[in-house]
């Protein structure tokens, strides 16, 4: 994995695999605080779910139950002190229908929020929120960014830049 140390706004890897994305997951996730919302955004494949798992395991929380329609899971629980609420927006078209599973209620509670094509419920975010953006590279390339909304978001990506150990090189 590689990382780029320019722009205070935003932050950049670049992932040679799943384990890769997954270990930068959750470098991110030990430095989420409660009440966190990140929106992840990129194609299908392109390597969120697998970025989530690693946030739950650098938030040091496991997974307890799944909220399930017939033919897609919407919200996986990972059990925490604070929990991650990991949401997928995939099949949803509006955020009234977002908002009917209880977003808001979600991003009170406490915990930390992710949630799968947050471009497709943007509207439903708050103002101060991390987005991370993923691209397929060539085989099994991912470039992942960091963004952040807000001082709290900032500082966050403060930390993870002095991560050295995974910000091997610059991009
Ligand atoms: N660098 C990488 N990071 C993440 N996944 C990768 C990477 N390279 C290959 N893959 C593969 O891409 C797929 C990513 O799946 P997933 O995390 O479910 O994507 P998404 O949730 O964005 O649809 C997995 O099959 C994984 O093995
Ligand atoms: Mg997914």
């Amino acid at each position: 994995m590689v990382g780029n140390r320019e722009d205070s706004k935003s932050f950049s890897v670049i992932t040679k695999g799943p384990a890769d994305t997954q270990a930068f997951g959750a470098c991110v996730g030990s430095v989420l605080f409660p009440g966190a919302v990140v929106g992840l955004v990129g194609e299908l494949g392109a390597g969120k779910t697998c970025f989530v798992k690693g946030v739950a395991y650098g938030v040091n929380a496991t997974p307890d139950h799944e909220v399930t329609s017939p033919t897609f899971a919407l919200l996986h629980e990972y059990v925490g002190s604070p929990s991650v609420y990991h949401f997928d927006a995939y099949r949803i078209d509006t955020c009234s229908e977002f908002t009917a599973l209880g977003f808001d209620e979600y991003l009170e509670a406490g915990g930390i929020v992710v949630v799968e094509w947050a471009d497709q419920v943007i509207e439903a975010f708050p103002e101060q929120r991390l987005m991370v953006s993923f691209e397929i590279r060539t085989g099994n390339e991912r470039c992942i960014t960091c963004v952040a909304y807000g001082a709290a978001y900032d500082a966050l990506l403060e930390k993870l830049r002095s991560y050295d150990t995974m910000v091997g090189q610059t991009v």
